[in-house]
Formats: C-alpha cells, structure tokens, sequence
C-alpha cells in the first residue's frame, strides 16, 4: 500500500513513524514533509493549503491513502477533492471541518447540541464589540472567527486587555480575514484536557485522554502557546470523568453531526476545560492534536494504517 501523509510539523513525524510500522505500507511519502520525516519517508513538495494540490500530489505518488495532518487542507477541501478523484483520505470533508474553521459556527453548533461551553457573543463591527466588553463584568477571551495558525484565542484579564484584542484583531486585521468576526467568551479557569475521538461518519472510537503544557515559561507564567509538550494519561481523566465527557459532550456532538447531516470522518478533538467536575468544550480541532499526537501514537498498540483506511472509507 502507498501512503501519503500530508503536512510538515511533528504532528506527522509522530504518525507517519506509526504508519511506517504497518507491514501493509510499501511505500511512505510526506508532503512536503520535514527533516524528521525525510529519515522515514520520502518528501514531496507540496503547498498544503490547496486542495487541489493535494489531489495532484496523491495522484502522482499513487497513494491508496492520503492522510491529512493539519487544519488548512481540510478547510479547503483537500478530502473533498482527494475523495472525488476516488483516493481514500482521512480527515473531514469541508463541511466538517468547519467545526474548526469558524468558531462561530462551532459555538453555534456546541449550543443547538446542548454541550457545556462558556457564553458568548458574535460580532462583526469592531464598535459594537468595545461596547459590549465595557459592559462586561468578568474577564474574558478574543477569539477570531478564522484559522490562525494557533494565535486566534487572546485570553485577557481585564477590559483593557479585551479591547486591545478587538484593536489587534478587528482594527489593525493582524490575523487577516480570519478576524472579520469575533467571539468573545466568558474566560473560563480550571484544568485543560484534549480528547480525541475517530469518526467513520456513523459510529466513533475514543483514543487516550492527553493534555499539552500551555503558558510558556517556568510555573506557566507566560502567554499561552499551541502546545509545547503532551502527556497522556491525564490524572485528572478518571474513569467517572472519561464517562461524563462521553455523555455531557462526545455523545450530543456526534447526535448534533447526524441532525445536520454531516458525514464525520477522521478526528475529532474536543479542547476541554474541566471546571467544578464539568467538562466545557473550548474548541473543536478537527484533526489530531500537535503535540499531543506524539502521546497518542507512542501508546498506540494497533496497525494505525487499519484505523485511517477504515474511517475514510466510513467502514
Ligand atoms: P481555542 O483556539 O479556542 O482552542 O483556544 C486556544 C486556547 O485558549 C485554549 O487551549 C485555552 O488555553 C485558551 N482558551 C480558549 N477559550 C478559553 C476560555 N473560554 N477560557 C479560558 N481559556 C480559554
Ligand atoms: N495542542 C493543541 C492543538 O493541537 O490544537
């Protein structure tokens, strides 16, 4: 089997050193791929943000499948357009990536499913959000509706904080169009944990609870980052809460997928805030974490390539 792995961080180091365990895979290819997959597999030029890039590039290896590591690809269509060429590719279709690619939507779509999450307020008119933040009483956090490569969530501490997030991403467009519009959210404060699920469109299988280090520095004095390193199991993800999580969000989400009619496949990464024992969806990530992947494959005991192929063909 010919498999190409799309993506060039850790992320898909981490699986494509999984995937090359499998005896089924004959042939390895990362696209563009980085120093670390080069000493495993073949790198391949590749602009991952174009989908239909990704589809040439599957073609012209020949791959029976292509797995996509980061956000980008999936929110242009690259499973959409690797799919229509008749190329099995893990990860969602546009529309489900959505859920990571508009946060407006995804907090829209966490509400109409009934999962915890913190209030929150849409804006488009950088005005009417100063208004609103100067009505507010608690702290809150600046997300742009958009991707933005991990820097789209500005958690604040205070008004002042909040309106020069909405100067930064509404006024001064640093995060470009992703920040037309905005969520503003309840700051919420408790423990963090990642929980990755994977779909074939009907059922789903739970993976390892994880957690990644955050706020940079010593004693997490720092802003926060994507993640800087990963753990799994995380103490906090006893049996009862893997339970709660499984029934307050994972369950209501998949039912909120088959209301709308949404074919989920690939991952589905639920970025949890555990607060007073409740777990509150912070975000959905609609592919495996980085770096939490590098935890979820080390324990990994399977052939992966046996998961990827059978989610994306919804088997
Ligand atoms: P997001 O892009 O929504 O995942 O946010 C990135 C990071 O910002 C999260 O992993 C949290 O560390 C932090 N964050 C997001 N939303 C909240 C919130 N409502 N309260 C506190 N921290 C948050
Ligand atoms: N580690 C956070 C993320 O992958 O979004």
């Amino acid at each position: 089997m010919k498999v190409m792995v799309v993506g060039s961080g850790a992320r898909e180091h981490a699986l494509a050193s999984c995937i090359a365990r499998s005896p089924q895979v004959k042939r390895l290819v990362c696209a563009p791929g980085n120093a670390g997959t080069a000493t495993i597999a073949e790198s391949l030029p590749l602009e991952v943000g174009e989908a239909d890039a990704v589809r040439k590039a599957a073609e012209s290896v020949g791959a029976d499948l292509v797995v996509v590591g980061p956000e980008a690809p999936l929110v242009a269509g690259a499973v959409d357009a690797c799919q229509q060429a008749g190329i099995p590719a893990f990860g969602p279709r546009k529309q489900g990536a959505l859920l990571e690619g508009s946060k407006v939507f995804a907090k829209r779509f966490m509400v109409e499913c009934g999962v915890p999450t913190a209030p929150f307020e849409v804006f488009e008119e950088a005005d009417q959000a100063d208004a609103y933040l100067r009505s507010c009483s608690g702290a809150v956090v600046v997300k742009a509706d958009g991707l933005a490569a991990g820097k789209g969530a500005i958690v604040t501490s205070n008004t002042d904080e909040a309106l020069e997030a909405v100067d930064l991403i509404m006024r001064k467009h640093e995060l470009g169009a992703a920040g037309d519009r905005v969520v503003i959210e309840e700051r919420l404060r408790g423990e963090e944990v990642s929980y990755h699920i994977v779909c074939d469109g009907r059922r789903y299988l739970p993976m390892a609870a994880s957690q990644d280090h955050k706020a940079a520095f010593e004693g997490d004095k720092g802003p926060n980052t994507g993640g800087m390193g990963a753990y799994s199991p995380p103490p906090i993800v006893t049996p009862e809460m893997e339970k709660t999580i499984i029934e307050q969000v994972v369950e209501p989400t998949i039912a909120g997928l088959k209301k709308r009619e949404i074919d989920f496949r690939g991952v589905l990464y639920f970025g949890l805030m555990v607060v007073d024992g409740v777990p509150n969806v912070l975000e959905f990530n609609t592919r495996f974490g980085d770096p939490e992947t590098q935890v979820l494959v080390t324990r990994w005991r399977g052939d992966i390539v046996d998961l990827l192929m059978d989610s994306a063909r919804g088997d």
